[in-house]
């Protein structure tokens, strides 16, 4: 059993809508020893619901987001195997945790594995339009494609 968290701000727009991409690729492809959870490392939002424009999204996209939102906790650092960060920011606050360095190698950015723009930022589509979603449900897509090829 693999276990991976995705990390984001809120835990309302990019980490949840990463959250179920990956699990709906999973039950597609009846693979059921991966678990997946999201945060966020920031309070403002726990215990909500997705973003409504986030779930608008991802039903756009054929994916039902079941999630409410929480805060990263210590203990998510010995509860999974791949911590994954939406963007630098967030990597850094939760390094910043990490203050004897015993889980660096667990860490990692979303757009590492991204093919197509490696190593930037998911763009926080919060404050921005509609195309911002789709544009982060892209970039989610095909990165997590890719995280599914390294981890198999
Ligand atoms: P997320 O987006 O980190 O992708 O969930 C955000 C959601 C809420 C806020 C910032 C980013 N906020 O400042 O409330």
């Amino acid at each position: 059993m693999s276990k991976v968290l995705f990390v984001c701000l809120g835990n309302i727009c990019r980490s949840p809508l990463a959250e179920g991409i990956l699990k709906s690729k999973l039950s597609r492809s009846g693979l059921n020893n991966i678990e997946v959870d999201s945060c966020g490392t920031g309070q403002y939002h726990i215990g909500e619901q997705p973003d409504s424009r986030t779930i608008a999204n991802a039903q756009e996209n054929g994916i039902t987001l079941d999630h409410r939102a929480r805060q990263f906790v210590y203990e998510d650092f010995e509860r999974f195997d791949h911590i994954i960060a939406m963007d630098r920011s967030n990597l850094q606050n939760i390094k910043r945790l990490d203050s004897d360095n015993n889980f660096a190698d667990k860490l990692h950015l979303m757009r590492d594995f991204d093919p197509v723009e490696n190593g930037g930022d998911v763009p926080d589509p919060y404050f921005g339009g509609e195309r911002g979603f789709q544009e982060v449900f892209d970039i989610l897509d095909r990165s997590i494609d890719h995280f599914l090829m390294k981890i198999r």
